[in-house]
């Protein structure tokens, strides 16, 4: 069994999708063990995403998930990190397969609705960067 951190991004809190992202990670197997609603800071965000801080689209990306509240969560599953990103699809939506995430919800690479963590480390960071162990009950 293992977990994973998800972000249900600005456009797709903003959209009221949260319940219909959950049936999705529910219907692929995965359980939301632990969730929550906050807005993050600039300096939050831009810490969260501080790997992708060379690229052109950093400062987007920060100022995007700072905009509105995310939802964040840990989902616990059988293979839960590549479970979450097979549900999740292409992080561009046109890229994306049918009946994921990003194709039915997104709007654009940037508001792309999710994030996943995508490896053991990173979802290890990625979980103690929002959760402490007294919140995460298995
Ligand atoms: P995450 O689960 O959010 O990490 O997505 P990912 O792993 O599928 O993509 P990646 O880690 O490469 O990029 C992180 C995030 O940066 C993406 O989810 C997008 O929100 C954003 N992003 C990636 N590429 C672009 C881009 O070309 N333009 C903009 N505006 N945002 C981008
Ligand atoms: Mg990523």
């Amino acid at each position: 069994i293992e977990r994973t951190l998800s972000i249900i991004k600005p456009d797709a809190t903003k959209r009221n999708l949260t319940g219909k992202i959950n049936a999705k990670f529910e219907e692929a197997g995965l359980r939301v063990i632990a969730q929550k609603r906050i807005k993050l800071s600039p300096e939050q965000a831009g810490k969260f995403y501080e790997v992708h801080k060379a690229r052109p689209f950093y400062g987007e990306l920060v100022e995007f998930m700072a905009s509105e509240p995310v939802v964040v969560q840990v989902l616990e599953g059988e293979s839960a990190i590549t479970r979450n990103r097979d549900v999740m699809g292409a992080t561009n939506p046109a890229d994306a397969a049918p009946g994921t995430i990003r194709k039915e919800f997104a709007l654009s690479v940037g508001e792309n609705s999710v994030h996943g963590s995508d490896a053991p480390e990173t979802a290890a960071q990625e979980i103690a960067f929002f959760f402490s162990g007294l919140e995460l009950v298995g």
